[in-house]
């Protein structure tokens, strides 16, 4: 049952890799590598690649899930082309980082840590972006935004998502 799961899955990409170096995983170091590869040639660590890998390097998949998630450099979701942060530090709360997140929660159609369908967005919050100054603050693809309002942060996601639109066509 799982096996065909699997084989509607293209593991290509990592399947090289794994081929030789499946040997090493037996280190936690080996393993680390493996899912840093994993992660690198499909953006994030699904469940299915997860036990791809499993079967692969014979290692129990609690045992793989259990190193991925004591690093925090592993992803679990598919990450989004626009990494959104929204700060929720003090000074940005006290100026209306709640607001700026409805604001944006409710134009993308998604909540904090998600991506939107299209794979454009992808909404995390952060304790300090270092900018308190100008409270409210989110950084787009490392670019900070502030002096926010609710209308100015869609005005930006909009403009982002225009720009987006006319690439493609
Ligand atoms: S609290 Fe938001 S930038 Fe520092």
């Amino acid at each position: 049952m799982k096996e065909q799961r699997h084989q509607s899955l293209d593991f290509s990409l990592i399947e090289p890799y794994l081929a030789r170096k499946a040997e090493t995983a037996k280190n936690e170091g080996g393993l680390i590598a493996i899912l840093q590869k994993a992660q690198e040639a499909y953006g994030y660590l699904s469940t299915e690649l997860m036990e791809y890998i499993a079967e692969r390097t014979s290692i129990k998949p609690a045992k793989i899930l259990g190193v991925a998630t004591f690093y925090s450099q592993f992803k679990f979701n598919p990450v989004g082309r626009h990494l959104i942060m929204l700060c929720q530090g003090t000074a940005c709360h006290v100026n209306g980082s709640s607001e700026i997140e409805d604001a944006v929660s409710s134009y993308l159609g998604i909540s904090e840590g998600e991506t939107t369908e299209d794979g454009l967005f992808t909404l995390n919050s952060v304790a300090c972006l270092g900018c308190c100054s100008l409270s409210p603050v989110m950084m787009i693809d490392g670019d900070a935004y502030g002096n926010l309002t609710p209308r100015t942060a869609r005005k930006i996601l909009d403009t982002i998502r225009t720009s987006e639109g006319e690439v493609e066509e």
